[in-house]
């Protein structure tokens, strides 16, 4: 097949400021013009702030990687989410997000990995099963399929309880809520006003995060009784809750792990959701692959070290977060006044970094729009992929959960692909659009089969 996967059309080079700003609102992944797909940087002026989007590599690394200290988040993307996240890692700067992350980190370590494995195929089982219903042939929302499966797998290595819990499954349900109501993660970088302006919060935005916040404070206080008492399972809330800081010789208290929680939950399992949706898509628009899939999945054992040898299901997961990457931009703020390419950044102005126009750009990419999970093992592919490819951010600010997810995305895919076949549906292809994270305007609705003689 030579066509490729779905793209969302970009708006003309030229419109006014107030156009861009409405389109903006709908998307920002559509509001965005073609020549981002091929210029190294772009500057947006608005009448308060400048924001440049940068896609040259060198560039780029010298604001993840060299110097992440002189290139923090910005407040402006803090304001939409904070009521939620509160003090998470996710938002802070400086001390407390070096803090936070060291007593974060060892939690998500290759050596701990292992122990979160059974979780991961435990939610992989269940959902399997939950889907003997819906393999009917008839055309199913595969988002809200893998959103379910997702959150699954959090809860289980967090907290080592199953979405059916009942706190889990209002958690759950919360969230979709404030997904509903707090849409777009990245707005508030690009939209002219002070930054002392008040974002714009619906009541219900506030409401639902509060709820969130609620259920979340009765788990991590009931985990830590079960600390005191000696009897709490070993898993990932046991493990951040007890690491000790060795620089401050701290833990963190009640709020500063409600605050952790709340992050995991969200950029664990939206992410996660998102890149596997995407990926059956992908895998029913190009059957052969899912063929190749399939063969490697049955022959899969089941076990950890079994992994390594699903070579083509990780080919598929990292193309898939090549062409639709969960997080599709990320913004920082200039704390120091730089030059970029030779044009004068002034202190305080917002730097874009867009995996979406990164992965798909055409100087750095052979045919960036096209789906080929085998350009991964060519000399080409290797060297825009040490370039051009960052999914997870790159530097020290990178995903806490890198390594996790990749794991978590071969064994879903794995595990659903040995059960069930999936076919796309005439006429229903999906546009991709940014909400939170990168998702189809419409849904994904595929058709799933089961494989079973
Ligand atoms: C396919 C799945 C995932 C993708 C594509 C992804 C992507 C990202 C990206 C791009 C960032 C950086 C955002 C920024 O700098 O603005 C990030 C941060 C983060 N992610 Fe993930 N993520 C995924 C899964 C997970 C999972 C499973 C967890 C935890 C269980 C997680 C936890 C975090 C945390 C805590 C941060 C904040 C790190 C910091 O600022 O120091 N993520 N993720």
């Amino acid at each position: 097949m030579d066509m490729h996967p779905p793209k969302p059309a970009s708006r003309p080079d030229k419109v006014s400021l107030w156009r861009y700003l409405r389109l903006f609102r709908k998307d920002i992944l559509s509001a965005q013009p073609n020549k981002l797909y091929r210029a190294w940087m772009a500057e947006f002026r608005t009448p308060f702030f400048r924001s440049y989007l940068v896609n040259d590599p060198t560039l780029l690394k010298e604001v993840l990687q060299a110097r992440p200290d002189d290139f923090p988040k910005s407040d402006r993307i803090g304001a939409g989410l904070r009521p939620l996240l509160g003090n998470s890692v996710f938002l802070t700067n400086g001390a407390t997000w070096k803090r936070q992350r060291r007593i974060i980190d060892p939690a998500f370590e290759g050596g701990r990995l292992r122990e979160t494995f059974p979780g991961i195929q435990a939610a992989a089982d269940a959902g399997v099963s939950r889907m003997t219903d819906q393999a009917d042939g008839m055309p199913q929302e595969i988002e809200a399929i893998t959103s379910h499966i997702a959150a699954d797998v959090i809860f289980r290595t967090l907290f080592s309880i199953p979405i059916e819990d009942d706190t889990a499954q209002q958690v759950f349900e919360a969230f979709r809520a404030y997904q509903r109501s707090q849409p777009i993660l990245n707005l508030a970088a690009f939209v002219p006003g002070p930054s002392w302006m008040p974002r714009l919060f619906r009541p219900q935005t506030r409401a639902t995060a509060k709820t969130i916040r609620l259920l979340i404070t009765k788990l991590t206080k009931e985990r830590l009784a079960l600390i005191a008492t000696g009897q709490a399972p070993d898993d990932l809330a046991t493990k951040i809750l007890t690491t000790v800081d060795p620089v401050t010789g701290d833990t963190f208290d009640l709020d500063e792990m409600v605050d952790q929680v709340a992050i995991f939950f969200l950029a664990g399992h939206e992410t996660s959701a998102s890149a596997l949706a995407w990926a059956l898509y992908l895998l029913a628009l190009y059957p052969d692959w899912q063929d190749k899939l399939a063969k490697e999945a049955d022959a899969f054992d089941g076990s950890f070290s079994g992994l390594s040898a699903l070579k083509h299901t990780r080919d598929v997961f990292r193309e898939t977060l090549r062409l639709y990457p969960p997080v599709p931009m990320m913004v920082r703020e200039t704390a120091l006044s730089e030059v970029f390419r030779g044009r004068q950044v002034d202190k305080g102005a917002q730097i874009v970094v867009s995996p979406w126009h990164l992965h798909r750009h055409s100087r750095l990419w052979d045919q960036p729009d096209a789906f080929d999970p085998s350009r991964w093992d060519t000399d080409s592919g290797k060297v825009s992929a040490r370039q051009a490819y960052m999914p997870f951010s790159l530097g020290a600010r990178v995903c806490a959960g890198a390594g996790f997810a990749q794991i978590e995305g071969v064994v879903l895919l794995a595990q659903i692909l040995k059960a069930y076949k999936f076919e796309v549906v005439d006429g229903r292809s999906p546009v991709p659009v940014a909400h939170l994270t990168v998702r189809a305007a419409d849904g994904i609705w595929l058709r799933i089969v089961s494989r079973a003689p």
